[in-house]
């Protein structure tokens, strides 16, 4: 470590963990603590958390908004690559992890701080995003992962906690473990744990259980501007907004739940509920408008590079070269990627009913099998004669 530093940058939840982590980081380590909770969306109470980690000990405490770099520089890339993990996990925590690390980095050289601490576990994959990230922004920062190492129960942190006046949770907790930001959110543990059993209802938070959600459907009109969500029936506004208003409107009807087997990086497979109803919504819209705009080999070509976006990130890579050569390429493809798709929700379900654009690649004079046609039917023999010479020449040979 840098001589004459003692503090570390503590990514702080304010959940028991990371409570406990800024006086065990103290006794272990003796290190002074400045606690860093970002906001990425979907948070509250954030003050109160930032004042709790300076009670427990921390010497600095800060609430960073992250909400419009998480829409702008995380979320947007997500949706040019309609990016989903196993095609399904729309990467939320995958895709705050990078940002966070960034946050951390940025705080640690402000302070003087040589290392940055973060709390996550050895059994997952946001420890891996983490260290990962960290690595790529500044590999000369020590990297502490406390929860990794103090090998403690849930039952010993708490003990570890009350011998220290950190406040523990008093009201019966949510057996849930819950990450959650502007691009959705992700449960694990308690119930969850066994594949066979139904997330029960407590599971959820912003998706109506389909079978109490409206008897009558609802469209909705998304605007896309150069691949960017812009306006909601017409309606302009900020990404932030719209895609929290988006996930309401969609979570309202039931749709946007998620349950699934995944395969962790680190080996494991576990399962996962999510609830994305936004997420889902957008990067449904979004494929559409580009299967209209996009021409055929470049569609079929991104479809490809999309799963090794989801990868990457996934995996913990969003700082590698590679990515930033993925998002160059994306950026490129959404250039006439503008237009209107109508969504329609109905019970748990989430159609698309109708798109246009002014880049619109469709021809109805092409595609049409009533008068005006204007495809060249004579051209169309000669273009099969010589696309199945191969296979002609082959069958000869037999
Ligand atoms: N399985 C998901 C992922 O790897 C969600 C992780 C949620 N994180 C958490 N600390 N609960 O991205």
């Amino acid at each position: 470590m840098m001589s004459g530093s003692k503090k570390t940058v503590l990514a702080y939840s304010g959940g028991l963990d990371t409570s406990v982590m800024i006086a065990w980081l103290k006794e272990k380590h003796d290190l002074d603590v400045v606690a860093v909770l970002v906001d990425a969306g979907r948070a509250s109470g954030l003050e109160d958390l930032r004042k709790k980690a300076l009670s427990i000990g921390a010497v600095e405490s800060y609430v960073v908004d992250a909400k419009d770099e998480f829409a702008h520089d995380f979320v947007l890339p997500a949706v040019a690559a309609n990016a989903l993990y196993e095609e399904r996990y729309p990467l939320v925590s995958a895709l705050s992890r990078p940002l966070i690390s960034k946050i951390l980095v940025e705080v640690a050289h402000k302070s003087g701080a040589a290392s940055v601490a973060h709390g996550c576990t050895a059994k997952g994959n946001d420890q891996v995003r983490f260290d990962l990230g960290i690595r790529s922004l500044d590999p000369s920062l020590e990297i502490l992962a406390p929860a990794r190492e103090w090998g403690m129960t849930r039952e010993q942190s708490m003990e570890y906690a009350a011998a220290r006046g950190i406040p523990v949770p008093l009201k019966k907790e949510s057996p849930f473990s819950v990450d959650e930001n502007l691009w959705g959110r992700a449960v694990e543990c308690g119930p969850l744990e066994d594949p066979r059993v139904e997330p029960p209802e407590d599971a959820f938070e912003v998706t109506m259980d389909p079978a109490d959600a409206p008897d009558e459907p609802e469209h909705v009109e998304i605007t896309f501007d150069a691949g960017e969500p812009v306006a909601l029936d017409g309606r302009e506004m900020p990404l932030l907004n719209l895609v929290s208003q988006m996930d309401i409107l969609a979570g309202s009807h039931g749709y946007g739940r998620v349950d699934m087997v995944e395969n962790r990086l680190v080996g494991i497979k576990s399962r996962e509920v999510y609830e994305v109803p936004g997420a889902l919504a957008l990067i449904t819209a979004h494929r559409e408008l580009e299967d209209l705009t996009l021409p055929r080999e470049l569609s079929h070509f991104k479809r490809g590079l999309e799963q090794k976006f989801a990868d990457m990130t996934y995996y913990g890579g969003w700082y590698d070269p590679l990515m930033d050569a993925i998002r160059a390429f994306m950026a490129e493809t959404q250039k006439r990627v503008s237009g209107t798709v109508v969504l329609k929700f109905y019970k748990g379900s989430c159609s698309m009913v109708g798109r246009t654009s002014p880049h619109s690649l469709y021809d109805v004079n092409l595609a049409t099998y009533s008068s005006g046609d204007a495809f060249s039917h004579e051209a169309a023999k000669g273009f099969c004669e010589l696309w199945g010479l191969p296979l002609e020449v082959w069958a000869r040979k037999g």
